[in-house]
């Protein structure tokens, strides 16, 4: 009983009643934040995870200019119905390198974080050109238009760089070779031991749109054919102490 009266007088003084409020929520949020501080990464290590390739960034930028995210999310939520539709829930280790991420907040169509691979280039070059031509009742635009912008990566290095300054690992060597990847990822005649050394052998070198200029549909297909490959899922397993 006597606690409650004791109660009653932050109960009925409203000024006392906001600087208590205002002391619990100030502890709890240091208790929350503080942490944080000492923490050196908060996102578990995976592996596989790997920058993006100078065409694929290109791509990156592509899907940004023309909205994608507006109708597609790219982040698998950890759900039952999500991960049996569209495969392991996205870790927060795929997005470290997507500066700004693409999660999204709506989907108008899927979600796309584990698209790469499911598709032939073939079958993503004919959407993109008329979604409705291989998914009748689609309701997604058409950017066939993609297929006749031609592309020359004259920037990407400068693209690299921005994403460099905000924390992304593109090494010197990378940076330096940024314009030569580039167009060597798109043709498969050309000398890309270079690329795979520096990303990796699982790269994948390919000419994604079919014709032979370098166009957006190639950096496009390339960003697409990619996402939710890179870590390997046979590796991984979740680290419970966290
Ligand atoms: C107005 C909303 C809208 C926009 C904008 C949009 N899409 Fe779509 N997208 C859809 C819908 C709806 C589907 C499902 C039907 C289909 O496959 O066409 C879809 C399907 C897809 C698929 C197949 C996914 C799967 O798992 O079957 C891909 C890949 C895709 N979109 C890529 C893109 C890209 C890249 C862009 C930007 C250039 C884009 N979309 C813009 C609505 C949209």
């Amino acid at each position: 009983m006597a606690i409650l009266d004791k109660h009653k007088i932050l109960e009925t003084n409203a000024t006392l009643l906001l600087v208590f409020s205002f002391l619990v929520v100030t502890i709890g949020g240091i208790v929350q934040i503080t942490p944080l501080f000492y923490l050196e990464n908060t996102i578990e290590k995976v592996e596989g995870m790997r920058p993006y390739t100078p065409l694929e960034m290109a791509g990156r930028e592509i899907y940004i200019r023309e909205g994608c995210y507006v109708c597609h999310s790219q982040m698998i939520r950890p759900m039952r119905d999500e991960v049996e539709r569209y495969g392991h829930y996205s870790l927060a280790a795929e997005s470290m390198y997507d500066h700004p991420f693409q999660w999204g907040s709506k989907r108008t169509g899927p979600d796309l974080a584990r698209v790469g691979g499911r598709y032939s280039d073939q079958w993503h070059v004919d959407h993109l050109r008329d979604p409705q031509s291989v998914v009748p009742e689609s309701v997604m635009p058409k950017y066939g238009f993609l297929e006749n912008r031609k592309l020359d990566g004259k920037y990407i290095g400068d693209i690299m760089q921005a994403n460099a300054v905000v924390g992304t690992p593109y090494t010197e060597d990378m940076l330096a070779n940024a314009e030569a990847d580039f167009r060597a990822q798109a043709d498969p005649d050309s000398d890309y031991d270079g690329l795979l050394e520096r990303y990796g052998d699982k790269v994948s070198v390919r000419n994604f749109d079919g014709q032979p200029e370098l166009t957006e549909a190639d950096a496009l297909v390339a960003y697409l054919q990619m996402l939710g490959t890179l870590v390997d899922f046979s590796t991984f397993t979740p680290d419970a102490s966290r």
